[in-house]
């Protein structure tokens, strides 16, 4: 499964490029099965979990090449409406290609795509708003089925602002008849990439990034060229990491507009934030401050995703800081972990209180999913002696070149297979 080797102690210092961003990856080549003819995707991050994305497409019977970070998908002859449950099971995002699958053959057969590490992960919002655009199920315990002869417009008003059910929606909106209005909507920048992309491949939507959106059916969409947006969960994972080291770097392509919560809370803990047009400079060189209370919310509030990284940065901190984790039932697993590197943190399932501690220390700890993983990277970093991280391919899945770009800013970190 793989293993961080980390030496802690080093402050970063230097520059690296943010890659183009997984969670507007995942949706975007999801509804290129949609398109007619050939999609050229541009910034694509070279991670698993878009590798994964790729083998379902061509399962789908598209043809797809994948070089230095361009996807070209030619969706031509793609003729086939099952996602295995071999993959599915293994991906929660693979759900997104309900929509796409639907609005291509008007069926789509899929294994649930489960929960994951953090959580249960229902699919009952995107059934719902499926099943009143005119599409219906059936299940068979693995398998779920859905079908129908002609998808229509309505208005879907989400019990929760879920980004992959507004997303979903969105896709199949795209093709059916008449207008879909989604009300609480997700905001989050994901959904205005899609928005574009879509739109740049013949859809009429609008209001991506608000809490309502709206989409005018068309006939058809055809392939397009399109450059996905820079990773702002990425982006702010390196800004932590300089947190908790002590360092400072200029993040290239990092767009603060995006990430303003992350901005916000890491200035509180004492780190000086440059904001410029081609990036974000950060600097930590005093004595970093608690934080009060951090609430993950969906977008615009602090992101979910950021939760475990600011959590490292906070074990270091000269006082007590509270997390609250409100958008995933069990997104703590990197706490005891953290724990023994010798971090104060006490919690319940939703809650945790850290109390600052002068130095982590080096150790063996465990990835127990994608963003846990990488707080466990930037803990090593701080820590004092060697940190071995397991399980490294939680955290392989959604950071491009992770330990090229740490060396590039002086962090001493190996992978070892
Ligand atoms: C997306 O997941 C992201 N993944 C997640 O990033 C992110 O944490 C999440 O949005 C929230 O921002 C991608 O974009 C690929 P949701 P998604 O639907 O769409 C519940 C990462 O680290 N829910 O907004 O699956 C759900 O259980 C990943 O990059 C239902 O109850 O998230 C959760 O509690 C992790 N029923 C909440 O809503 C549903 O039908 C938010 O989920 C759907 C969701």
């Amino acid at each position: 499964m793989g293993r961080f080797i980390i030496e802690g102690g080093n402050t970063l210092k230097g520059e690296i490029e943010i890659s183009g961003s997984k969670n507007s990856a995942l949706p975007i080549l999801a509804s290129t099965v949609l398109l007619k003819g050939v999609s050229v995707i541009n910034n694509c991050p070279q991670i698993s979990d878009v590798f994964k994305m790729i083998e379902i497409l061509r399962i789908l019977g598209c043809e797809v090449e994948f070089s230095k970070g361009t996807v070209v998908i030619d969706s031509t002859n793609a003729d086939c409406c099952e996602i295995p449950s071999c993959i599915s099971e293994k991906m929660r995002s693979s759900v997104v290609f309900m929509g796409a699958v639907l609005g291509r053959f008007n069926e789509v057969i899929t294994g649930y795509p489960g929960g994951c590490e953090i959580g249960e992960r229902p699919i009952d919002f995107h059934i719902k708003a499926f099943s009143k655009m005119g599409v219906d199920f059936e299940e068979n315990g693995c398998y779920i089925r859905g079908f129908g002869n002609c998808f229509l417009g309505t208005d879907i008003n989400l019990d929760f602002p879920s980004v992959g059910a507004t997303e979903n929606i969105m896709i199949l909106g795209a093709v059916s008849k008449g207008i879909t209005t989604i009300y609480n909507a997700a905001k989050e920048p994901e959904i205005v990439d899609l928005q574009n992309f879509l739109n740049k491949a013949g859809a009429k939507i609008t209001g991506g990034g608000t809490d309502t959106i709206y989409i005018e059916g068309v006939k058809e969409l055809f392939g397009t060229e399109y450059n996905i947006q820079r990773d702002r969960i990425e982006a702010g994972t390196f800004m932590c990491a300089v947190a908790a080291t002590g360092g400072k770097a200029f993040l290239k392509y990092a767009k603060a507009e995006d990430m303003r919560q992350t901005v916000l809370r890491l200035s509180e803990t004492g780190c000086i934030i440059k904001e410029y047009n081609d990036g974000i400079y950060i600097k930590r060189e005093n004595i970093l401050k608690p934080v009060n209370i951090i609430r993950t919310e969906p977008y615009p509030g602090f992101p979910t995703d950021m939760q475990p990284q600011i959590m490292s940065v906070l074990t270091l901190a000269k006082g007590t800081s509270i997390i609250i984790e409100t958008v995933f039932e069990s997104r703590f697993k990197h706490i005891l972990e953290l724990c023994k590197m010798g971090a104060d943190i006490s919690f319940n399932e939703r809650t945790a209180v850290i109390k600052g501690v002068p130095k982590l220390k080096g150790g063996f700890v465990n990835c127990r999913d994608l963003r846990g993983g990488a707080s466990l990277i930037i803990a090593g970093l701080s820590a004092s002696g060697r940190t071995f991280v397991d399980n490294s391919v939680y955290v392989e899945r959604g950071y491009e070149n992770i330990v090229e770009k740490i060396c590039l800013l002086g962090g001493c970190i190996k992978l070892q297979k």
